[in-house]
């Protein structure tokens, strides 16, 4: 039987490298991609060490260009793309920088940019991302876009202040997602938005509730299991839905 060959974006560490290492357990070809060389190249080094087929590729999602190069690139070098999960994403503290917090977060200090900069990575990218990747997608008999969204996405969920770039940046990714579910959906292609829970990586911190290692065996299942019929859903990671 033929190999699964998985592209996941933001690959060096927290979910998407557990995405990656899951994955190529499962015997998937995976592409890791990351937009930092050094530390891309470290993490596939890591797995390949485990025994695993894993594959760097640079990829910053915000920069359309090198989306184009990687679809080309990736076209000549592989078959098709069975799964494609965009999961790189930032939140206000991911810069570290308390003044990018605030222009983030706190109505008085917004700011346009750091805004929409926040809305292109989490929101537009994954749809730029597999506008390209289509072609590639159409190759596999049963292809599957994953999107990394969040419950602070959830319009309903959403009941307090603050927090707008990242609370509006996944509410934007989760109706994008359901527009390119409804496009895909006539190509053959399933695509879902996910939660992961709170997960203790960099974003998610030493407090939150679940290892990498169990959100993303939840996910691999939903996964497994989604079909053309659960395209547009939004899934949490125990594989219950999540109101919008
Ligand atoms: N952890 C949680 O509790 C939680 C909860 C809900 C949703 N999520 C979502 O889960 C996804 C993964 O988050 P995480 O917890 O693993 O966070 P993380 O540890 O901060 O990792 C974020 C990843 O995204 C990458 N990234 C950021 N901007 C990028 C860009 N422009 N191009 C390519 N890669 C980029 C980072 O790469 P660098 O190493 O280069 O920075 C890193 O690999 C995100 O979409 C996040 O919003 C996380």
């Amino acid at each position: 039987m033929k190999t699964k060959i998985a592209l996941v974006t933001g690959g060096a560490r927290g979910l998407g490298f557990e995405f990656c290492r899951q994955l190529a357990g499962k015997d998937c070809t995976v592409i890791l991609t990351a937009r930092n060389e050094e530390r891309g190249q470290q993490a596939v080094s890591q797995l390949k060490e485990l025994g695993f087929d894993v594959h760097f590729r640079i990829l910053d999602v915000e920069n359309e260009e090198q989306i184009a190069a990687l679809a080309t690139d990736l076209a000549s070098s592989f078959d098709s793309i069975d799964l494609l999960i965009n999961n790189a994403g930032v939140n206000s503290k991911s810069s570290g920088r308390e003044e990018d917090f605030l222009k983030n977060f706190k109505l008085s200090e917004l700011s346009p940019e750091h805004i929409l900069h926040m809305m292109h990575i989490n929101a537009v990218a994954p749809i730029i991302m597999t506008k390209h990747f289509v072609p590639h997608l159409k190759k596999s008999r049963n292809p599957k876009v994953v999107n990394i969204s969040s419950w602070l996405g959830s319009v309903s969920a959403k009941t307090n202040g603050g927090n707008y770039s990242y609370c509006g940046s996944k509410a934007a990714l989760n109706m994008l997602t359901r527009a390119l579910a409804f496009d895909l959906v006539r190509e053959g292609i399933t695509t879902i938005a996910v939660n992961p829970g709170w997960v203790q990586t960099s974003m998610g911190g030493t407090r939150a509730k679940l290892t990498p290692a169990e959100s993303v065996a939840g996910l691999l299942q939903v996964i497994e299991k989604m079909n053309i019929k659960d395209s547009g859903k939004f899934f949490q990671w125990d594989g219950t839905e999540h109101p919008w």
